[in-house]
């Protein structure tokens, strides 16, 4: 009988939302288990965490294979082989390729900080969304997660909690109240797709 569901989280940098989730998974509020870290880029700091808690951690770049194709099937074959349930982007800024959302499709989150389906799509991340959001004289801004489709920040929103902006915040100030959200925000929505896949892995 499984207990868990098997998770691989996607980043690209800090990792402070692959922190949360790994702690939540430890400390067995989420019922799940991170069992693969991928990274588009070496030398990360989410790398470093993931490989301080144990997890197998491996940087997937598409250039250093013959073609596209090659590093897709790849990426595949090697979510396949940890018999990976869930994929949570977690700061990855590249597209997933299309085969892979076909096979993990509706069991693939990303999480996005402010409120799509404003301040997203390709080339908006980090600071150029609080950015866009600040220069825009929003009074708040937000966290989505949302589920992953073919086009950048584009799937259904499963869950959004809004954050508000206040006078004289710079990116930064607003990046951090953000990222206070969603280190609370992600875990939550994670723990009930894991609730359900541990159902229908029981059935
Ligand atoms: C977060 O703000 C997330 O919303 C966005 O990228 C950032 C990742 O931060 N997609 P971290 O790597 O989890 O610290």
């Amino acid at each position: 009988m499984a207990d868990k569901a098997r998770l691989a989280v996607f980043i690209s940098g800090s990792g402070t939302n692959l922190q949360s989730i790994m702690d939540c998974c430890a400390d067995g509020t989420i019922p799940g288990e991170v069992v693969l870290v991928v990274s588009n880029k070496p030398d990360v700091q989410g790398l470093v965490r993931a490989q301080k808690a144990g997890i197998n951690a491996v940087v997937h770049r598409r250039k250093k294979f013959p073609d596209g194709k090659a590093a897709d099937e790849h990426l595949l074959q090697l979510l396949t082989r940890h018999e990976i349930d869930i994929i949570a982007l977690a700061g990855y800024l590249k597209l997933l390729p299309p085969q892979v959302v076909r096979k993990y499709r509706n069991r693939i989150l990303n999480i996005h900080p402010a409120l799509l389906p404003k301040y997203g799509g390709k080339g908006m991340y980090g600071h150029r969304v609080h950015e866009a959001v600040l220069a825009s004289g929003d009074s708040e801004s937000g966290v989505t997660i949302h589920l992953v489709d073919e086009i950048y920040d584009h799937g259904k929103i499963v869950a959004q909690e809004k954050v508000p902006i206040l006078p004289g915040d710079t990116p930064d100030d607003l990046a951090a109240r953000v990222l206070a959200v969603e280190h609370q925000l992600y875990p939550r929505v994670l723990k009930k797709l894991c609730e359900e896949i541990v159902k229908e892995k029981n059935l």
